[in-house]
This record gives C-alpha cells, structure tokens and sequence, in this order.
C-alpha cells in the first residue's frame, strides 16, 4: 500500500502505530509544533526541554522524536544506548540554520574570555563548541546562575539573546540568528487585532521581534504560554508563536478563545513552522514500522556536545523546571 493511500485512512494509522510501539517498546514524544493527529497519538507532549528531559528518563528501547532534527539530536546525545527515530530526517530549523559551526567557532575564537552560552536549537556540533545549552524555559536562570562579571556569548537567537540581556541586566554579545517563523508576525496586524478583542491578553515566545515583546502580557516558551493560558481568568488571548501550541491551548481550555497572531504576509501560513509540519501520520506509522530514519552521532562529537547539556538539566533541576 502506498504512502497516499495511507493518507485516506487515518484510523488504520492510529491502530498500527499503537501495535508497533507496543511491540518495538517505543515511547513517541512530540513538540507542541507538530500537527494535531500527532499530539494526540504522542505518549508526551512538551517543550524543548521536558523533551531533553524525556530522552533521560525514558525506559523505552527506541524513542520516535516527532520534531525538528536538533531535538532527535539532543534526544541521541542523552541517551547513545537507544534507537532515536525521527519521522522524517529534512525536518530542520532556520534558526539552527542560521549558525554554521564553522563560523561560529570564529565568532568564539574572536572573543576570547567568554563563557559560550547556546539555545538548544542548534547542531551538535554548535553545542560540541558551548559550555552551556539553554531553552527559553530556563535561559533566564541559567544567566542568573553565571557570576554577574563574566563575559557571555549567546547564539544563535538574537531576539531571545536581547530579550534575557534586558531582564537580567546582562551584556551578552549576540550571534545575529533568527527564527523564520517567530521573525514575521506583524505589530501593525497584531494592534488592529488587539482594538477588535480589547480584553485579548497577547502572550509571545522570546524568539519574537522586540517590538512584538515589548507590547505583550506574557513572554515565555510554548509551555510557559499553555501554562499562563490555562492559569489566567481572562477569556481571550492573541499568540505569538507557532500555531501548533493552540491545539493543546484549547484542548485544556475548551471555553477560551484564541487567536493566532497574524504574519506579515496575509497569504502565507508562515506562523506554521514547515519543518515541523513535514511530520505525518503516515511517516510516524513508516518510521515505527522501518525503524528509520534514525539519528546517529559520532561518539567523539557526542562526548563534547553532552557536557553542555547536562549543564542545562542539572541548573534546571536545581531551579524545580
Ligand atoms: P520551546 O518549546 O522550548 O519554547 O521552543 C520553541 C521552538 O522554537 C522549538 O523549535
Ligand atoms: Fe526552528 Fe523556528 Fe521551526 Fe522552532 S519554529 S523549529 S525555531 S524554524
């Protein structure tokens, strides 16, 4: 049977992918970003960091990572001794992109006497060359922890770089990344949405434009938003992230209204991120079934790049994230 009929029979797909991963002893584990049908069939649902924190902690032989390759990635490097399976291998990032580890080792070698500090959205080998790995769950803690006369580096994500300098009173020299996604939501759309719903608060990822951060209720990552969502008592909410997260928004929240910030270019669907779409149904079902495509990492690359991780999990657990 070909991969288009697959498509027609959705059913079929959810019961195959619940034998198999009962019987491969899989764990499925998905970004708030990934299409609804595979939120709804993951064992977990989170950020990039409850999925690091996954990838420690599971007891499963093989984990299926439904998300960007840097997140497989990150999952390998945890856990060598198990099979990482990712739906589909292209599935990558602009931000990650964004910073070649050729280049950035310049930028580190051009600035001495820092302490290099790397979003977990970045290749292993960018994070191979970091002393520690953030996600914008704990960056805000992990500066903090860092001696205030130490001299960072942050990349590759200028948005959220400026944003942790202007709430911890830090000076952090920046790499000039972004992300395509988070970069096009337009101010001028979201203020005319905000006159149309006066009460919509308008919650924001760090990864967003500064001008789009300095007008919103709440700043934080795809978690941090669910969770602020879900706790307020206000009714209405403007969000400015990838439009994958309203899914679990309003499954928790069935009686809330919210309202996908708008991008720049009314005739695209670019607050969907297409690397995180290009996982399917269909591909989670032959990538459980083929045991492939799978992640694998050079252990020499791997050993340099975990360091900076466990960092990142040890200052998050102390801080209860
Ligand atoms: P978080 O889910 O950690 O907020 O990250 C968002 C993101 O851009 C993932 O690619
Ligand atoms: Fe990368 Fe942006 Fe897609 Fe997140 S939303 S995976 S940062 S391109």
């Amino acid at each position: 049977m070909s991969v288009n009929n697959f498509s027609e029979n959705k059913e079929f797909l959810i019961d195959k992918i619940n034998l198999l991963r009962k019987e491969k002893d899989a764990i499925i584990l998905a970004h708030f970003y990934q299409n609804e049908e595979i939120q709804d069939i993951a064992d977990y649902v989170g950020d990039s960091l409850a999925l690091a924190q996954w990838a420690t902690k599971t007891t499963q032989k093989i984990i299926v990572l439904c998300g960007v390759h840097f997140m497989g990635e990150t999952a390998k490097i945890l856990s060598p001794e198990k099979k990482v399976l990712i739906p589909d291998l292209e599935a990558g990032c602009s931000l990650a992109d964004s910073c070649p580890a050729d280049e950035f080792k310049e930028f580190i070698k051009n600035n001495p006497n820092h302490t290099v500090v790397s979003y977990v959205n970045t290749t292993a080998a960018v994070k191979a060359l970091t002393d520690i790995v953030v996600t914008s769950t704990n960056a805000k803690q992990i500066i903090d922890s860092l001696p205030k006369e130490r001299k960072i580096i942050f990349g590759p994500d200028k948005n959220l770089g400026n944003y942790i300098n202007s709430i911890t009173g830090r000076n952090m020299l920046l790499w000039d990344g972004a992300c395509h996604v988070h970069e096009q939501f337009s101010l001028e759309k979201i203020l005319a949405l905000k006159k149309q719903y006066p009460n919509a608060l308008l919650l924001a990822h760090p990864e967003c434009r500064n001008y789009i951060l300095e007008i919103a209720d709440h700043v934080g990552s795809t978690s941090s938003i669910l969770k602020f969502g879900t706790q307020s008592e206000n009714k209405e909410f403007i969000v400015a992230t990838e439009a994958g997260i309203l899914h679990e928004m309003k499954k928790q929240n069935p009686h809330k209204t919210f309202i996908p910030a708008p991008p720049e270019d009314a005739g695209c669907a670019c607050n969907e991120c297409a690397y995180m779409k290009m996982n399917t149904l269909e591909k989670l079902y032959l990538c459980l079934k083929n045991e492939e495509p799978e992640i694998t990492i050079d252990e020499e690359l791997r050993i340099k790049a975990v360091k900076p991780i466990q960092r990142m999990l040890e200052i998050s657990a102390e801080h209860g994230l």
